[in-house]
């Protein structure tokens, strides 16, 4: 990164992929609202209460996210085909050192 915001790259359920600058401090869920990606429909708005953000954290990623909090482990697991790499995308804040974080959306999510 030159001195610009992180960067998400956000893999489409076509398979093609949209690029999305946010400042840190942001969420994955809320740059890609504001970005108009399709498939994170984000219902309540980052309350924990919808699991309408569920993505797949890109397996590079995955170590370098922090933990996920005990509340978001019990609604991730209310999302569609979870995986060990799913995670609620409104509970990831952007900090300069994901710049580069590749996040997939899952097929199931409209
Ligand atoms: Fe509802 Fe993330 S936006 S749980």
């Amino acid at each position: 990164m030159e001195n610009g915001m992180p960067r998400v790259m956000y893999v489409l359920r076509d398979g093609s992929r949209q690029q999305v600058e946010a400042p840190p401090g942001v969420t994955v869920m809320k740059a890609a609202l504001d970005s108009g990606v399709v498939g994170i429909d984000a219902e309540c708005g980052g309350c924990l209460t919808c699991a309408t953000c569920h993505v797949y954290v890109d397996p590079d990623w995955v170590s370098r996210l922090a933990e996920p909090t005990e509340e978001e482990r019990i609604m991730v697991d209310c999302a569609i085909d979870v995986r060990p790499n799913s995670r609620l995308s409104c509970q990831i804040p952007l900090t300069d050192a994901l710049d580069g974080l590749v996040i997939e959306i899952p097929a199931t999510q409209t």
